[in-house]
């Protein structure tokens, strides 16, 4: 159980691994996610389901290494294990039936919340346009993969190296300004990258989601570590979420909180790193 059976590198510092779980598998649904553990002593780590199949009961994740706990498990290779592996997670991205025209926004690492819906909502014959973006060209991973389930596919780097030159939001906006229209836009990624799109979608009146990435530790609901202002509500992103309206999102609040254990993360990324080749 908990075997890794599939790893292949995207881009540089991302990986894609197949797990196989085949509990998580069965009843994964788009939008949700596991949390997992790759030491005994190590912390527990929220990771975005980005692909599974039932079948063979394997479970895709897609990850950065940012830190600590991703390199650990970006050093793991086919026949290793994770330690834990709990799942499916949060609430499923729901969609409502009459919607036929949708647009995702997936920029740095939203790939792998937008995957799984783009699936399934091409395979219910809905209109999809994606737009990704990146740093530079080797930044951009999965364009093939997507291009066979929307209708349009846009790229955008931040340097120019591949695609538009500027950000995801240019050609939203260029969308949006030349007439385009959709029923539901999903927008994953950077918190201030969410913000921007709903700067912009609200302009129009366009119904936006978004998929909201707190600092999580149970993912069970038990601790409010995950707590985001929806509205005048507080909500936890782990079980009301991670998928939310995003006019109602304090990205503000949200932006502060995810800063909040910066300096023990790169403390412990450092000593980490210091230790790599000792076993630890
Ligand atoms: C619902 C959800 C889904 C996610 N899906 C993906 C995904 O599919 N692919 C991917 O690459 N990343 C995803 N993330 C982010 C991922 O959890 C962090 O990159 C990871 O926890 C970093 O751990 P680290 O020890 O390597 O780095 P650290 O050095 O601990 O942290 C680096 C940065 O990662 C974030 N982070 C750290 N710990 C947590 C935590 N426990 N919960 C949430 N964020 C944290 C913080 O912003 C931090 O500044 C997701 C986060 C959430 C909440
Ligand atoms: S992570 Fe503890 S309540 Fe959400």
């Amino acid at each position: 159980m908990n075997e890794i059976v599939i790893k292949q590198n995207l881009a540089p510092n991302v990986w894609l691994m197949g797990i196989y779980s085949p509990q998580v598998a069965k009843k994964a649904k788009p939008g949700q996610f596991v949390i997992l553990r790759v030491t005994e002593n190590g912390e527990r780590i929220p990771l975005t389901i980005a692909d599974f199949d039932n079948e063979k009961g394997i479970v895709y994740i897609i990850f950065q290494v940012v830190g600590k706990t991703t390199s650990l498990l970006s050093q793991l290779n086919p026949g290793d294990r994770i330690i834990d592996f709990v799942g499916p997670l949060g609430m499923p991205y729901e969609h409502s039936p009459e919607d036929k025209d949708y647009l995702f926004i997936a920029g740095g690492l939203g790939i792998p919340a937008i995957f799984s819906k783009v699936k399934m909502l091409h395979s219910e014959g809905k209109n999809i346009d994606i737009i990704i973006g990146g740093r530079s060209k080797e930044n951009i991973f999965f364009e093939d993969e997507l291009k066979k389930y929307c209708n349009n596919l846009y790229i955008s780097t931040n340097d120019g190296s591949y695609g538009k030159k500027g950000f995801v939001t240019d050609i939203l906006k260029e969308l949006l300004e030349s007439g385009r229209r959709y029923d539901e836009i999903f927008a994953v990624g950077p918190v201030p990258m969410m913000k921007a799109v709903v700067d912009i979608t609200k302009r129009f009146s366009i119904k936006t989601l978004v998929s909201l990435n707190p600092i999580m530790v149970d993912g069970t609901g038990m601790c409010g570590g995950c707590r985001v202002k929806i509205g005048n509500e507080v909500k936890f992103a782990c079980v009301d979420g991670p998928i939310f309206n995003g006019f109602e999102v304090d990205f503000d609040g949200l932006m502060k909180r995810n800063s909040y254990y910066q300096d023990v993360e790169n403390i412990s990324y450092k000593e980490h790193k210091c230790k790599i080749g000792l076993g630890e």
